[in-house]
């Protein structure tokens, strides 16, 4: 597991180069995409290389995380709606290579097993972005979430729906349930790339990183990957005990990588 840790204002920067990166090498490939307001920044900057000319991702495929249940689709909070502002239209992406579980479907077990089936048919991920909860779940998967899940139904917990609460008028109106890859299911892709910042963040980033691999943090499971980038700031890498280890690692990257 690789750890960058950065100064607040470069992490964004710095996990786009890593997305893009991937993306050129598997062109046109295909994209992980994750809500929340982690991935915006680097969703800006991946903005800015498309408008410099370093990027073109109107023929990259994109998969989102994770959908709330019975949420309308035109709710500015769908994370369709959320998708399709901050990511297709964003970065110029073709709406019909995009797709987002069906909340909205009247059979969701059959709704995550075909979205299973196209991101296999799609050839996988290449490159995942992803974000942390505070409690440790990535994608929608809550503690409890079987390390080897798929996309399915999952139940929000009572601090998710209070941290989205933000998002919606009044944290009644969060939904109960979502629909979530699962943790199988992100553990596919080829590279994992997550970004968090924030105080907040620390914990669930020290049982990601260091914890033991286990279901009371879904992150932990992270551990498991071959190639997992966690790019965080200072405040976010503030609980990790080997944390001038990692710093050491990155500083002295480029010293390996040019042999
Ligand atoms: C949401 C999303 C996750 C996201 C997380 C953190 O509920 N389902 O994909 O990583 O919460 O969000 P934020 O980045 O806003 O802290």
């Amino acid at each position: 597991m690789e750890l960058i840790i950065l100064p607040s204002h470069d992490v964004d920067a710095v996990a786009a180069r890593l997305v893009a990166d991937d993306l050129r090498a598997a062109s046109p490939g295909v994209l992980g995409v994750a809500t929340g307001s982690s991935p915006l920044g680097v969703y800006a900057a991946l903005e800015r290389m498309i408008a410099a000319g370093d990027l073109d991702l109107s023929r990259t495929r994109a998969f989102a995380l994770d959908e709330y249940v019975g949420i309308p689709i035109d709710h500015p909070e769908s994370y369709a709606a959320v998708i399709r502002r901050e990511v297709v239209e964003r970065l110029g992406m073709n709406p019909a290579f995009v797709r987002v579980p069906d909340g909205r479907a009247d059979d969701l077990e059959l709704a995550c097993a075909e979205y299973e089936a196209a991101i296999r048919h799609a050839g996988g991920i290449d490159v995942q972005i992803l974000g942390i909860g505070a409690n440790g779940h990535i994608g929608f998967n809550e503690p409890s979430s079987s390390l080897a899940s798929r996309t399915r139904v999952k139940t929000l917990t009572r601090a998710t729906r209070e941290a989205n609460a933000r998002f919606f008028d009044d944290v009644a109106d969060v939904p109960t349930h979502c629909l979530t890859q699962g943790i199988g299911t992100i553990l596919d892709a080829q590279h994992l790339v997550l970004v968090a910042r924030g105080e907040a963040k620390a914990e669930a980033i020290r049982q990601a990183a260091e914890g033991p691999v286990s279901a009371r943090w879904p992150a932990s499971a992270l551990q498991l990957h071959p190639n997992v980038t966690l790019v965080v700031d200072d405040d976010a890498a503030s609980h990790l005990e080997l944390g001038d280890y990692y710093r050491e690692t990155y500083r002295l990257k480029p010293a390996v990588e040019d042999r």
